[in-house]
């Protein structure tokens, strides 16, 4: 299975992995930053930029394992209160506290599917 690791150009002591339950992917992410921010940074084709303040729910994800940090609101048309006991989240709108493993779950999981990750590499 592919594995790439991207991070930001600096140096940073609170950089955490993220791991991308579906394609194996994986990218650092600055606790200061929110996950949407790192992931935009694997430069996959099809991660869409939607409204970045939890209203549009595109960047939807579920946390495996790991603990994030709300650092906004999360519209409840797009996360119920009974996803967000479970996980979900919207990644413009957490940021993380340690290593994660996440499932993309909302309209950028086509993006992750094993066939798009092996495409984007070649
Ligand atoms: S980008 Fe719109 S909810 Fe995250």
């Amino acid at each position: 299975m592919q594995k790439i690791v991207t991070g930001p150009r600096d140096a940073s002591p609170c950089l955490r992995s993220i791991q991308i339950e579906q394609s194996g992917e994986a990218y650092l992410c600055r606790e200061t930053e929110t996950l949407l921010e790192g992931m935009t940074r694997l430069g996959r084709r099809g991660i869409p930029v939607g409204c970045v303040n939890g209203g549009c729910g595109v960047c939807k994800i579920s946390v495996l394992s790991g603990r994030v940090r709300q650092v906004g609101a999360m519209s409840r048309a797009h996360v119920s209160i009974e996803e967000e006991a479970r996980g979900v989240c919207l990644a413009c709108r957490v940021a993380p506290l340690e290593d994660l493993t996440v499932e993309v779950v909302g309209k950028m999981t086509k993006a992750f599917t094993l066939a798009n990750v092996v495409g984007a590499s070649s």
